[in-house]
């Protein structure tokens, strides 16, 4: 018998990139590799890339140079650039690195087994087509291993807002949203491997509209309310979200569906309208805030998570400030923040930019604001008793790391819980980026 090859996968950017990951090794499995931790001992080594900011982008051409040892001790190794910068750069990646034997777009990563039987004849091998068959499809998982409790899964992709500052448009295409039946199939396979906590996810998952049984487009909460039936399923989540899609009855089941968590990522970018309609949103700060008041009317308690962008073209320091206001107002359980960062092709990038520094002045502005009210809510958790899924143990001996029902990190000690295990939890102590409590 021949020793399986070993596969190497890194992967950059959102969580839509951790599954397509996990698809992909299990595509290859079938092609004979095994995972690995490590591209020393790699025959494939496959980057999965994100092309949202500049710096994600670039971190792919430096870690390529890194492998240009390894390849030239093993020439059989093969290389791989799969993801955002994939479809984004195409050929460019293989002008600048000769040495990638395989692009591949995030639309045709059913296609990956015939692009590496292709490159291992010492061809390019390169697809960033958006095909027109359905690659879940031909994604399934053999065998069926054992799974962590806590899964994603996709249900839609692509995004058709355009917003002014955006890549996902373009490297993920148009908005597509998978039927109901093969979400359903898939969510209860994951139960059956031992998964009790769901994410759904989509650039823009609150959009989801696929086909039902019936032939009818389901919204998201329908099939929320659907996948809600299987038994075994605890939790479900779904990320990411625009304010311009969440619906009454997605709002509604916040309130009525025990199983959809307390916790809401809904990014809202800024705060001034004026950048706000340069950034083609859709959406007014007054409109997100009565959003807000709306989804905390049917669920009291809702975290709330968001993304934000400073120093967008044009972006004044009274602009700014009412970025500060609104984040006053909403009170963010977490947050993501970032520096506008200008995307070769998108409308933004042509226009007269902030400049560096004061970029970074308001970020940090912004990021202590958000840490404050993040610690605050964390910290107002202490006292409480909180549902918590054990997902694996911690760093120290006997201890546990679960998540809450509004996402936080939490650790117990000594307890008897194993992954998998949901059980209530006292919260004890609030740390800088976890909670501690004990089971009760
Ligand atoms: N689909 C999601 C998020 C997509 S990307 C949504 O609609 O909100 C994740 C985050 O990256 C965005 O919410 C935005 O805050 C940030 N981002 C996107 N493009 C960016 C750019 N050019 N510069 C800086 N941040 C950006
Ligand atoms: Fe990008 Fe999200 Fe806007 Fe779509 S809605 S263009 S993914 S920021
Ligand atoms: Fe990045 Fe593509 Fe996700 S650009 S954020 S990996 S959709």
């Amino acid at each position: 018998m021949t020793a399986p090859k070993k596969l190497f996968i890194k992967t950059y950017g959102c969580q839509m990139n951790v599954y397509d990951s996990e698809r992909m090794a299990e595509a290859l499995g079938g092609e004979g590799y095994v995972p690995t931790d490590s591209p020393d001992d790699a025959d494939m080594i496959l980057l999965n890339t994100c092309h949202i900011r500049e710096k994600a982008a670039e971190k792919v051409y430096s870690e390529l140079g890194r492998y240009k040892g390894l390849k030239a001790e093993k020439p059989d190794l093969k290389i791989g650039v799969a993801g955002c910068v994939a479809q984004a750069e195409g050929e460019e990646i293989v002008r600048r690195q000769p040495m990638v034997d395989l692009v591949v777009g995030p639309q045709s990563y059913h296609r990956l087994p015939d692009l590496l039987a292709k490159a291992k004849t010492g061809a390019r091998a390169l697809d960033t087509d958006f095909p027109e068959e359905d690659k879940f499809e031909h994604l399934t998982a053999r065998p069926k291993a054992r799974r962590a409790p806590a899964a994603f899964l996709t249900v839609q992709e692509g995004c058709d807002k355009f917003c002014a500052f955006c890549v996902v448009p373009y490297t993920r295409g148009a908005e597509v949203s998978r039927p109901v039946d093969r979400v359903v199939s898939e969510a209860r396979d994951l139960v059956e491997r031992g998964v009790r906590e769901i994410t759904l996810l989509g650039q823009n998952v609150n959009a989801y509209h696929g086909v039902g049984p019936e032939g009818a487009d389901w919204g998201l909460a329908r099939l929320i309310r659907e996948l809600a039936k299987i038994d075994g399923l605890e939790r479900i989540r779904f990320t990411t979200s625009h304010p311009n899609d969440m619906d009454d009855d997605l709002i509604a089941a916040h309130g009525d569906c025990d199983k959809l968590m307390p916790y809401l990522h809904l990014p809202v970018q800024a705060g001034s309208d004026k950048i706000l309609k340069r950034m083609n949103r859709q959406h007014t700060a007054e409109s997100y805030l009565k959003l807000i008041e709306r989804l905390r009317a049917a669920r009291p308690d809702l975290h709330l998570s968001g993304d934000f962008i400073v120093g967008f073209p044009e972006e004044t320091e009274a602009d700014f400030q009412a970025t500060l206001d609104l984040v006053e107002a909403v009170e963010y359980g977490s947050a993501f923040s970032f520096k506008y960062s200008t995307r070769p092709g998108t409308p933004a990038a042509e226009r007269a930019q902030v400049p560096e520094d004061e970029k970074t002045e308001r970020l940090q502005r912004l990021q202590s604001l958000l840490t404050r009210q993040q610690r605050a809510l964390q910290d107002a958790m202490v006292g409480r008793d909180v549902s918590v899924l054990f997902e694996k143990p911690g760093r120290t001996d006997g201890q546990m790391v679960g998540k809450s029902e509004y996402l936080h990190a939490v650790h117990v000690t000594g307890a008897d819980v194993a992954p998998g295990d949901l059980r209530r939890v006292r919260v004890l102590e609030s740390g800088p980026n976890s909670l501690m409590g004990t089971v009760l």
